[in-house]
């Protein structure tokens, strides 16, 4: 797991083909079952009793390039930043400001990630499957994937792991439409005329190098919370005179960095143990000293949610997966 959390599981299985995966005795297995790409969304809060399942079908194979718009379909074990920098590479658009984000490709299409303006489920046009309870391949169209804001049909209750990712159908397209609008990446490509997915990616990589940690350098699993929605008489109290960052949703509420509310609470550099606050984005919670534990991660995580909640009222949910 990129949090680096020194914690062990009962069995650890990875797999290469379909087949392999169908062929395995699930039933002989010690429970309970669980699914991981890279593990860079997970926090393991202790060991893990049952099975962990990780997928190497590292299968990309573009279905027909001669069109405008092009199906490629990817196995699940793909990382999905490889995935990017070669369509990227091709001139296809649609998935180049979604670079830089760790992750494989099955996981990605489960968490719906998002990054600058565009979530994955803009290029998905279906996901394939195995059915743990059928034991059989099922297809899901985009639709059938009830996708929203880092959620989808795969994480919901009842339906949460019975469905094991194999491969993904993206659609990519010849015809150029960047998509340049979120703050600072226009900046970025300043001088650029007419710039090329790549051209994008080097932009995407260079602002995200400037505000995320290096998984390298610290552990961490990326965005820690999830920005909270708020109505608009909450937003009134937390920012009086609206000069607070926000975007306003459809449905009449906001969104609210919750980097801008930790932020305010005086939380950046905030360390419980090993686990910090990340400076640059307080989003981020990092495994500064390399050897947090997952109580140094859970200890800070409640410190910042209780002072947003003392502050402003607003609770925090964490965005990574706790196991
Ligand atoms: N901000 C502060 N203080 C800070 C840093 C940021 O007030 O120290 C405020 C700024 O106003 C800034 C705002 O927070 O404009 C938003 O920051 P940023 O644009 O970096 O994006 P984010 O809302 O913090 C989301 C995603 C990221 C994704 C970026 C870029 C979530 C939970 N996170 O972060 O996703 O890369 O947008 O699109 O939605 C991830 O999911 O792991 C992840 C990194």
């Amino acid at each position: 797991n990129t949090f680096r959390m020194k914690v062990s599981c009962e069995c650890y299985i990875q797999y290469d083909t379909v087949s392999e995966l169908e062929g395995l005795d699930f039933d002989s297995l010690p429970k309970p079952l669980l699914h991981i790409g890279q593990g860079s969304n997970l926090l393991f809060t202790s060991d893990f009793p049952g099975t962990v399942l990780h997928s190497n079908i590292d299968t990309l194979k573009y279905v027909d390039m001669g069109l405008d718009d092009i199906p490629v379909i990817v196995g699940s074990g793909v990382s999905f930043d490889s995935f990017v920098e070669q369509v990227c590479g091709h001139g296809l658009w649609g998935a180049e400001n979604l670079s830089g984000i760790p992750g494989e490709v099955g996981a990605a299409a489960v968490q719906n990630i998002g990054a600058y303006g565009v979530e994955v489920k803009d290029i998905i046009s279906g996901v394939v499957c195995y059915d743990l309870q059928e034991r059989k391949k099922v297809k899901f169209g985009v639709r059938d994937c009830r996708y929203a804001y880092r959620h989808s049909l795969f994480k919901e209750q009842g339906t949460k792991g019975r469905y094991i990712v194999t491969s993904v159908l993206f659609r990519l397209s010849r015809v150029p439409s960047p998509k340049l609008d979120y703050k600072g990446l226009r900046e970025a490509l300043e001088g650029v005329d007419n710039p090329s997915p790549s051209q994008v990616r080097e932009a995407v990589l260079k602002i995200r190098a400037s505000k995320l940690p290096d998984v390298n350098e610290f552990g961490s699993a990326g965005s820690f919370f999830m920005n909270p929605v708020v109505s608009k008489e909450v937003f009134d109290r937390i920012s009086p005179d609206g000069s607070a960052p926000h975007y306003l949703l459809e449905d009449g509420n906001i969104k609210v960095p919750a980097a801008y509310l930790i932020d305010r609470c005086g939380l950046k550099g905030e360390m419980c143990g090993g686990a910090q606050v990340y400076q640059k984005q307080p989003l981020v919670i990092v495994n500064a000293s390399g050897k947090a534990s997952p109580q140094d991660v859970l200890a800070l995580e409640q410190k910042v949610i209780n002072a947003v909640q003392e502050r402003f009222g607003v609770t925090l949910h964490p965005e990574v997966e706790h196991i």
